[in-house]
């Protein structure tokens, strides 16, 4: 099995052609500038409906012109099946991360979150197929185990779905399944954990703890907690998730769908979290070490206690995950405190 270091070199010996859905967010622009540092060629397909602009220059500016040169984007929607044909031509592997997150958000719409995350997908793996590409990852994610208290959870782990998210989700792997069975389609579903690191965006309703609790600390604005804070999730930096994708891409056998949990198999609670990120921002901005945050009601649809089982990931696509929760955080830090509004008198 292939390590992501000799993936990596064997990519930049032969340059391959990759398309992004998603490109313009959080995970897909990590995934754009990855490909991009390892001169590959990089077709993005983003509508610009949770991603940013911002994220495509940020990855402009931190490759070289050559390299940039590389990248071709489309803008347009997968839940219209010519723009995802148009975006599919002549490429090798399809990453597609194009999907509208977070559980709340679909509590409030399905079917806004159905017609990305189900449609979306459907059109997306149907142009992949026409174009023949040799291998099809998407995004699924830890929801699919729903209720189920089993930790760690495997794969094989069933529980009630507890939002019409984790039910995109879990459509999403019926039919690479179905595919796989039908038209030989290699398929790789990624079921990522709490994904984190710079670029997420810490804007809006539906922000995830992390840049919200960074940003907050930073700006020296009061920082809530849903729930008592002993609910555990399993964090994984985004650096692993680029690799899990590039592996799984380069494993993927026709006729073999597989789902593997992305993660980084270690669970810490919120108040950890908390903690850890308070006692970073004060190592520059002393004030934050009396930060208290304010517990608020739990939300629906999100489970207790989460925590990954890697080990197929490492024995089907040889996945590692080589930056822990802490030396992520730091990464992590330094880019928010680049980012974030500095507080009045603090130099940033
Ligand atoms: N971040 C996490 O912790 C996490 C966890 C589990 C699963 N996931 C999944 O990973 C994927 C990427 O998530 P992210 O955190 O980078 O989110 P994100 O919102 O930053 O990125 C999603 C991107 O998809 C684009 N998009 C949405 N609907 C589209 C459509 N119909 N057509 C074209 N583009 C569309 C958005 O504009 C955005 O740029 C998603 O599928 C998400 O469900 C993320």
């Amino acid at each position: 099995m292939i390590r992501f270091d000799e993936l990596q070199a064997q990519l930049r010996a032969q340059p391959q052609t990759w398309l992004v859905t998603g490109v313009a967010g959080f995970i897909g622009s990590h995934l754009l500038e990855t490909l991009l540092r390892l001169d590959q060629r990089v077709v993005g397909l983003d509508n610009f409906s949770t991603g940013h602009r911002r994220n495509l220059d940020e990855v402009r500016a931190a490759v070289k012109p050559d390299q940039w040169a590389r990248f071709v984007m489309h803008e347009g929607d997968t839940r219209r099946p010519a723009d995802c044909h148009a975006a599919c031509r002549e490429v090798d592997h399809v990453l597609h991360q194009a999907a509208l997150g977070s559980v709340p958000r679909s509590i409030e719409d399905p079917v806004k979150s159905h017609q990305s995350n189900v449609d979306g997908f459907l059109h997306m793996i149907l142009a992949a197929r026409e174009a023949g590409a040799r291998s099809f990852v998407y995004a699924s994610s830890s929801s699919v185990y729903g209720d189920n208290p089993s930790l760690p959870k495997a794969e094989d782990g069933r529980g009630t779905l507890l939002s019409p998210y984790a039910a995109t989700k879990r459509i999403t792997e019926l039919y690479a399944e179905v595919f796989a069975q039908c038209y030989a389609m290699p398929a790789v579903g990624l079921r990522y954990f709490n994904v984190f690191g710079a670029r997420q965006d810490p804007a809006g309703a539906y922000a995830a703890v992390i840049p919200r609790w960074f940003n907050e600390l930073i700006e020296g604005r009061p920082v809530a907690i849903n729930g008592d804070g002993e609910t555990s999730r399993d964090f994984c930096h985004v650096d692993n998730v680029v690799a899990a994708n590039l592996l799984a891409a380069v494993a993927a056998r026709p006729g073999r769908a597989e789902v593997l949990n992305i993660a980084c198999g270690e669970r810490t609670t919120l108040n950890q979290l908390f903690a850890h990120i308070r006692a970073l921002v004060a190592r520059d901005q002393p004030a934050a070490a009396a930060a208290r945050p304010v517990h608020h009601a739990e939300r629906a649809g999100d489970v207790r206690h989460s925590l990954a089982d890697i080990t197929a990931a490492r024995d089907a696509i040889g996945y590692v995950p080589r930056v822990s929760l802490g030396e992520g955080l730091v990464r992590t830090y330094r880019w928010y405190r680049r980012s974030a509004a500095p507080v009045a008198g603090i130099a940033v």
